[in-house]
């Protein structure tokens, strides 16, 4: 008895290990597929970083050729006391680039949410340069031979266009964004440098983009890109306001990328990527805990085919397309806008299989 229950056991365990490393060999890789097009990224979490699953690496690195460090960079992990910094993950993060050859794009230096406590206590403007000085200067120059990329300034905009009322904006000014570019170019001049934000696709959040973009140019600073987050949502991806996007991004001179993918499929009753903003729990905002409807399965194919047709189309703009995430279990949007959900707005499902929007994508490449 004992015998058989162990045989089975270990027979379920090595289909289990056959269906996870397997599957990374068989299925087609995003990243080769694009490879003549655009990246293809993804974001990692501390347990990814850090290699805790070696077929999960095996998994990531064999679709995915750049990734973004979902939190470990954000300044309350990454300067959590004001005269302390900890790089133990973020260096992490810069040896698995190395290791397999995936470009690093930082994520974030200046950025009003996950920011560190400390800097509640600060009320003079004094201390709020100092500290926006001092961190610039020590991260940027800390990755400044070995990032590809960083997003220096992230959601500095309201939704009608408008400057968002930030500490950085009450203390310093408007000035502060151009002189985030200014001295992270001084401290690390070969890593490209983007704006990064979220619904900037829409036409006015996007005129205040375009504003804002063009006084960092006119300031003297460089700015290489913009990223456009991509938190979208089944059904309702705004193609003709991304296409328009792309287009007057690049009409400035600047790389386009997408920087957050993922097309949310549970309700929710406000649109954005606001990290504070957030709703009620209730069983009716979690429809699909036993498995995606495939009417809306298949709608979330057709958006994502739809979104790569289109990237691929202006893909003389687009650098980089980044998922918010490598499947659907580690994505962001399972706690937020509401904690414990189960959603599905990734290509890979709970055990990094396939989902019919991934043969959908790889499709446009046969
Ligand atoms: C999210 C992370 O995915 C979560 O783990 C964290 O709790 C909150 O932030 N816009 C951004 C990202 O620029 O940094 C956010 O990431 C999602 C919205």
């Amino acid at each position: 008895m004992i015998f058989k229950k162990n045989r089975r056991a270990v027979s379920t365990a090595i289909l289990i290990m056959g269906a996870i490393s397997g599957f990374s060999q068989s299925i087609p890789s995003l990243k080769d597929a694009f490879k003549n097009d655009f990246g293809i990224g993804t974001a990692l979490n501390n347990s990814q970083i850090e290699e805790r699953d070696p077929a999960l690496t095996q998994f990531i690195v064999s679709q995915f050729n750049m990734a973004t460090p979902e939190n470990v960079m954000k300044s309350a992990l990454i300067h959590p006391k004001w005269d302390t910094y900890d790089f133990v993950v973020p260096d992490k993060l810069v040896e698995f680039g190395k290791k397999y050859n995936i470009k690093i794009n930082g994520h974030t230096l200046i950025w009003h949410s996950q920011l560190p406590s400390f800097i509640r206590g600060i009320h003079s403007k004094d201390s709020i340069q100092t500290f926006f000085n001092d961190h610039i200067k020590t991260v940027a120059s800390r990755y400044k031979d070995n990032i590809f990329s960083w997003d220096v300034v992230n959601e500095a905009l309201n939704e009608d266009g408008t400057l968002r009322k930030t500490v950085f904006l009450d203390y310093l000014g408007e000035g502060y964004i151009a002189e985030a570019f200014r001295l992270t170019q001084q401290a690390a001049p070969n890593v490209e440098l983007y704006y990064n934000d979220y619904n900037n696709e829409q036409p006015a959040k996007r005129a205040g983009c375009i504003n804002l973009i063009k006084k960092i140019q006119a300031s003297g600073a460089r700015i290489d890109g913009v990223g456009i987050q991509g938190h979208w949502h089944v059904g309702k991806v705004p193609f003709k306001d991304i296409e328009e996007s792309i287009l007057q991004y690049a009409a400035l001179g600047l790389k386009v990328m997408f920087t957050e993918l993922d097309i949310e499929v549970l309700p929710r009753n406000f649109q954005g990527a606001d990290v504070n903003q957030r709703m009620a729990s209730n069983p009716a905002m979690n429809p699909y805990t036993a498995g995606l409807p495939d009417d809306v399965q298949q709608q979330l194919a057709a958006d994502y085919e739809a979104l790569f047709k289109l990237f691929l189309k202006h893909k003389d703009k687009v650098t980089r397309v980044t998922f918010w995430g490598v499947n659907d279990g580690n994505s962001w949007l399972n706690g937020w806008p509401v904690r414990g959900r189960t959603n599905y707005p990734l290509l890979f499902d709970r055990n990094n299989q396939p989902k019919p929007a991934f043969y959908k994508v790889i499709g446009l490449k046969k």
